[in-house]
């Protein structure tokens, strides 16, 4: 008897969304129009999110699977984007495997107890499904309801979730982060390492549960040199997208403010590379090299300036993408949480009628 009489629901979301024009456009096949989505889409620039949000912690929102899905469909249904992202945070594995740590609101992530020795590592175990089936069950339901709109699922990449590890929180210039990497490296190349193991983990459970692509945020590798980006964070990330690489859907990896490390982040295997607003695509093309899509890249601050000036910036970030191989619009970073919604759901418009073929 063979053992898959029937399709499993993971596979039933992705067949669905299989030809989507977000999935095409990872892929650099032709498409109907150029797909939208915004990072952090899902989140504070909405009232319907603010309202489900009333009362509950933002890591307790993450753990239960009505309100991420919930969470999840509200941009989807605003503003018509063409890929749906999973609500949750880069710190819920790390919370799932036992660090003591909190997301306060209007500071981001805080974590109890620094990682700065060997000891302190010792503290950071592997991620197994069952820490985190608020997960699978969420992803679940979201495949069911989203029928040809793409899940994308998501993972903070090693180097940005060590930056919280060691500094204890945010932080401006990753003073301490920086200490450990260039004073022990060999205890820097460990914690990396298993950060690595608990990324791909918790990406392959997104995958595994329906996810149609996953995005590593590498948020804050913009503060590092291109040599201590391949020396001492590349191979931790490239560990993450080998670890996925077979599971069929496509990687994205995006950062901030990496304008000198996009051939590197390239090269550190995604199939599709973010920009931020600071480099035109078509430098970034260059710089990233062929075969590779990109995703990006309208300044995020440029949705308090007006229609008209919206307008004029996303055709220039078009006519910048118009000779890439695959290109998915985005903004260059998140949706800052007083940003008017209806700039946003104007913005898809716009994008959708101005590329369709
Ligand atoms: O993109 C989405 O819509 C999906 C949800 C999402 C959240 N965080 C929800 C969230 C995603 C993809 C993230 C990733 C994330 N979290 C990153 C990488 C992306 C980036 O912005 O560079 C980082 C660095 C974090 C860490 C983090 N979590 C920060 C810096 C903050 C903001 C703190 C604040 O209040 O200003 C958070 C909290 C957070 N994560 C919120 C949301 C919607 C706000 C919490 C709230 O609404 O109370």
């Amino acid at each position: 008897m063979s053992e898959r009489t029937e399709p499993s629901q993971q596979q039933t979301g992705r067949t669905a969304a299989h030809d989507s024009a977000f999935l095409r456009a990872c892929r650099r096949e032709p498409v109907p129009h150029t797909p939208v989505w915004f990072m952090r889409q899902a989140g504070r620039s909405l009232p319907e999110y603010r309202k489900v949000r009333e009362g509950i912690p933002m890591l307790e929102s993450c753990m239960r699977p009505d309100l991420v899905t919930e969470i999840t469909l509200q941009p989807v249904r605003r503003h018509n984007v063409d890929a749906a992202i999973f609500f949750s945070d880069i710190v819920v594995p790390l919370k799932a495997i036992g660090v003591d740590l909190d997301i306060k609101p209007g500071v981001g992530p805080v974590v109890a107890q620094p990682i700065r020795t060997r000891a302190d590592l010792d503290r950071l175990r592997a991620l197994d499904p069952s820490d985190v089936p608020y997960v699978t069950e969420a992803i679940g339901l979201l495949t069911a309801e989203l029928g040809t709109t793409p899940l994308i699922g998501f993972a903070g990449a090693p180097f940005t979730l060590a930056s919280y590890l060691v500094e204890g929180g945010p932080s401006r210039n990753h003073e301490h982060t920086k200490a450990l990497m260039y004073g022990d490296p060999e205890l820097w190349a460990d914690l990396l390492d298993r950060l690595a193991d608990i990324t791909a983990a918790f990406l392959k459970i997104q995958i595994e549960a329906g996810a149609s692509a996953v995005q590593l945020f590498d948020s804050w590798v913009g503060a590092l040199a291109p040599a201590d980006y391949r020396r001492s964070v590349m191979p931790a990330s490239t560990k993450v997208f080998d670890a996925v690489a077979g599971l069929g859907v496509p990687r994205i990896h995006f950062g901030v403010g990496t304008g000198e490390l996009l051939g590197l982040m390239g090269e550190a295997g995604a199939d599709v590379v973010g920009v931020d607003w600071r480099i035109p695509m078509d430098e970034a093309v260059r710089r990233v090299g062929p075969g590779k899509a990109l995703q990006g890249n309208l300044d995020p601050a440029v949705l308090f300036a007006g229609r008209e000036a919206v307008e004029t910036k996303a055709q220039e970030v078009l006519d910048a993408a118009a000779d890439l191989e695959g290109h998915v619009f985005n903004l260059g970073h998140g949706v800052l949480p007083t940003t008017d919604p209806d700039a946003l759901t104007r913005l898809v418009e716009y994008v959708h009628e101005r590329t369709a073929r």
